[in-house]
């Protein structure tokens, strides 16, 4: 049977993409949901054309009615994935799903990471200290923001020409290319 895959997702939506269709391919899992604080988010559109569920909460659905809490355990995933996801997640689904929580962080943890620190402040902040390089981290979720245990890191080498922008586009290539296999051996 597919293993089940539940991704969590703000932004753009371009990792999550990235993960639907590396399952799709390898058959291993399927992502079954995608669940979206933004209702403008880019990736509801990306799940539409891909024909993947979405679904969009609130902050009442994630931290006082338990719907995102419920919903989860029927579902009972295999792995819940944050791909750009900027909310905390409630302690009592850290709980319920202890170590089946990874998120994917922008550059080279702890350096760089907590709240606030998410996208392009990421590398705004590693532009402005002239970083010689950046990376990516994949880690488990806990209670606290960018904190759990580490899984994987991959850098980057920053050049004196790269701005902000360039540096994203950088680190969307390290995601893209290690992420779906990171989850693929946890799975
Ligand atoms: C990714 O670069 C991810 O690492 C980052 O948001 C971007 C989302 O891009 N996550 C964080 O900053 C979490 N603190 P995407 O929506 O195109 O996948």
């Amino acid at each position: 049977m597919k293993k089940k895959i539940v991704v969590l997702a703000s932004g753009n939506g371009s990792n999550a993409e990235r993960i639907i269709t590396f399952f799709r391919e390898n058959g291993l899992a399927e992502v079954t949901l995608v669940i979206t604080n933004n209702p403008k988010a880019g990736v509801l559109e990306r799940c539409h054309r891909l024909e993947v569920n979405t679904m969009v909460a609130s902050r009442d659905d994630f931290y006082n009615n338990q719907l995102i809490f419920n919903k989860l355990k029927n579902i009972h995933p295999d792995l819940i994935v944050l791909a750009g996801f900027l909310w905390l997640i409630p302690a009592e689904i850290i709980r319920a799903f202890r170590d089946r929580i990874i998120n994917i962080h922008p550059a080279l943890l702890p350096a760089y990471g907590g709240k606030g620190m998410y996208g392009h402040h990421v590398h705004e902040a590693v532009i402005a200290a002239k970083e010689e390089k950046s990376g990516i981290t994949i880690h488990f979720v806990n209670e606290k923001y960018d904190q759990g245990d580490i899984l994987f890191q991959a850098d980057t080498l920053i050049t004196p020409d790269d701005t902000p922008e360039s540096l994203a586009e950088k680190i969307h290539q390290l995601e893209y290319r290690y992420f779906p296999e990171i989850i693929e051996s946890l799975l």
